[in-house]
């Protein structure tokens, strides 16, 4: 059995480390958990207990094969960090999903690293990449094609047959109409209905979605 790290030691990860009791508690899936930060001030304490081992320098020298979920809601950080774990070939990156999201397992392609939290529904026919982040209640309808590292905050609504890119950041509570097509690197702010296809790289606020000159 392998051993699970879990980095980013911030608020979310204790949300994270609280979905892999749960699916620990269903059945053992690892050995120990630990978790990693580049932060030294955080390093050797513990979070629900469970110890900030080392910065992530460390999972590079171990030469056993690890299991690495990465609990870091910032998209670039988390590219950043998932560019220099790949250098390592012992690391292995799981998804993580809920028992208690509803994903239709039988008509899912999903890449790995992805964190799946609670009462996400990933309807069917979904094309899924890797390391993206659905946070709570958050629901992708029929037929979406989903690139990686994306971040869909809790609620967030994304209607059927929509295609989103790499590295987008969902605000809480974001809405996209049917048949879209989202680019790369934007950012939709909370509460913001995407009524258009998107290009790449913007900022997006409201209902109907306005870009924001920032
Ligand atoms: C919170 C949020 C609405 C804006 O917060 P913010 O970054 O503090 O934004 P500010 O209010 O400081 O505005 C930033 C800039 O945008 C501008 N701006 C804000 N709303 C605007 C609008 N409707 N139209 C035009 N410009 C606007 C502001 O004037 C400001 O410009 P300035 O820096 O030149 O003064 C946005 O960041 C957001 O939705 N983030 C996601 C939050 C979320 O989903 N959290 C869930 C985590 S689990």
């Amino acid at each position: 059995m392998k051993d699970l790290y879990l980095i980013g030691a911030g608020g979310f990860s204790t949300e994270i480390l609280h979905l892999v009791e749960i699916i620990q508690k269903e059945k053992k899936q690892w050995n120990q958990v630990f978790f990693i930060d580049d932060n030294p001030q955080i390093q050797n304490t513990e979070l629900r207990g469970v110890k900030v081992l080392a910065g992530s320098d460390f999972l590079m020298t171990i030469d056993s094969e690890i299991d690495i979920v990465i609990t870091i809601n910032n998209v670039n950080t988390r590219e950043i960090i998932i560019n220099k774990l790949k250098e390592n070939n012992k690391v292995c990156f799981p998804n993580l999903f809920s028992p208690h999201a509803i994903v239709d397992y039988d008509y899912i392609k999903i890449g790995e690293g992805n964190i799946v939290m609670h009462h996400v529904i990933l309807s069917t026919n979904l094309e899924i990449g890797s390391f993206n982040i659905f946070n709570s209640y958050t629901g992708i309808g029929h037929d979406c094609k989903i690139g990686d590292i994306n971040s869909f905050g809790p609620r967030v609504a994304i209607s059927g047959a929509v295609t989103i890119g790499d590295k987008n950041d969902f605000g809480v509570n974001s809405i996209v109409l049917q048949n879209k097509n989202i680019g790369n690197n934007n950012n939709i702010w909370m509460n913001t209905s995407i009524m258009r296809n998107l290009k790449d790289g913007n900022t997006y606020f409201g209902i109907p979605a306005k870009k924001i000159n920032l």
